[in-house]
């Protein structure tokens, strides 16, 4: 399987940097790992590459996903779709700390590791870990025949393309479609309707056009950024779909603004971190119109209250209120499916946030594309 982009002739060209083009470039990512895999008739995804067939599928009961850094986060959404539309318990776990506490490998659990470059050394040392207790693992990886991709039984290339800059973006937003292409497939053969097999095809089809929507609102976004950049602290808060898409949130704007950004769960505010609310502490939440609006709604109240400088990414039409607030609209889609989206304009936030600031964007201070070396 190959990529479209030879990696030796792409360069940043117009861009400011890399990590502005790869983020245009999500579009045309998001059709590669789309392209082919989605089939309409039958509501259901092709996934030629996992090695696994229809017996096997069905006796998974459970599914463990190990990453690190943002792949660990966007694992934390693969585990929610997996739940959703396959009901299979799933959860994930930050690859470097898995193979330190003699995990216990299930013979009946899908594992599944999750890299951009395939060669992150943890990752890879959690595969190894599995196999060698002779566990199943399958990949969802970008760079083809790397480490992690030769170490696993099958997978899933995520076809993004060469990724440069530190701040992970396009592979990302693939490793987030790779996850509900797999969730889809586990769920046909298992109890998901085909008509709902349906609606998520519709959905998962109209994610490309909808990120382009959301950058061609850049300066927009830019400008509340600005916002953001002038504080020495910050909260990023979402709950259940909401939360690790708060957390790929806080974790890109500390990677390249260097501010203390903290992500916690909407719900558990009021146990601790609102005592840290404040004029100087802005909050980003994330109030997606599902079941939790009403209680996200509230929350914000909490931070109003105190003064807090809220930014709140949200959808179209959802009633917030009274409160005082900067909010920033995403399209609609599929519930299961909004983390794609509302992740989007938290890239462009920290991204304008670290050019105002005038910071090396593509490489941060201490931080390395893939750590290869324990
Ligand atoms: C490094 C990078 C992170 C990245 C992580 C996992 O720590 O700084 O941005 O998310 O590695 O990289 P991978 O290539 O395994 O996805």
């Amino acid at each position: 399987e190959t990529v479209d982009v030879d990696p030796a002739a792409y360069e940043a060209g117009e861009h400011e940097s890399f990590m502005h083009k790869e983020m245009l470039e999500q579009p045309a990512a998001a059709e590669r790992v789309l392209g082919g895999r989605l089939d309409e008739r039958f509501g259901t995804a092709h996934l030629g590459g996992l090695n696994m067939d229809a017996r096997e599928t069905r006796a998974i009961r459970r599914v463990k996903i190990l990453g690190c850094g943002s792949a660990y986060y966007v694992g934390q959404m693969g585990a929610a779709l997996v739940e959703e539309l396959a009901r299979i318990p799933a959860d994930a776990e930050a690859a470097s700390e898995f193979r330190y506490r003699d995990p216990v490998i299930e013979p009946d659990t899908l594992y599944v590791a999750v890299s951009q470059s395939g060669e992150t050394i943890d990752t890879l040392l959690a595969v190894q870990e599995i196999r060698r207790k002779g566990g199943r693992v399958i990949g969802l990886v970008n760079v083809v025949g790397s480490a992690i991709a030769r170490e696993c039984e099958g997978g899933i290339y995520l076809h993004a393309g060469p990724e440069v800059a530190v701040a992970s973006t396009k592979a990302l937003t693939n490793m987030f479609l790779g996850f509900a292409l797999l969730a889809l497939q586990l769920g046909r053969v298992r109890d998901l309707s085909i008509a709902d097999g349906r609606r998520l095809i519709n959905g998962l089809s109209r994610i490309p056009e909808q990120i382009q929507e959301i950058l061609d609102r850049e300066d927009e976004i830019a400008a509340v950024a600005g916002q953001l950049a002038a504080a020495d602290s910050l909260f990023f808060v979402g709950r259940v779909r909401g939360f690790p898409v708060a957390r790929e949130g806080a974790q890109k704007f500390k990677e390249i603004s260097y501010r203390h950004a903290e992500a916690y769960q909407t719900s558990e505010l009021k146990h601790g971190p609102l005592a840290l609310v404040s004029e100087q502490v802005p909050t980003v939440a994330i109030v997606p119109d599902d079941e939790l609006t009403d209680r996200n709604v509230g929350a914000l109240h909490e931070i109003a209250a105190r003064r807090g400088p809220l930014v709140v990414v949200t959808h179209e039409g959802v009633d917030l209120g009274e409160v005082e607030c900067t909010r920033i609209d995403v399209p609609r889609n599929e519930r299961e499916l909004d983390p794609v989206l509302l992740v989007v304009p938290l890239q462009l936030l920290a991204f304008h946030a670290a050019l105002q600031l005038g910071h090396d964007i593509d490489k941060p201070r201490n931080l390395a594309k893939s750590v290869t070396v324990e």
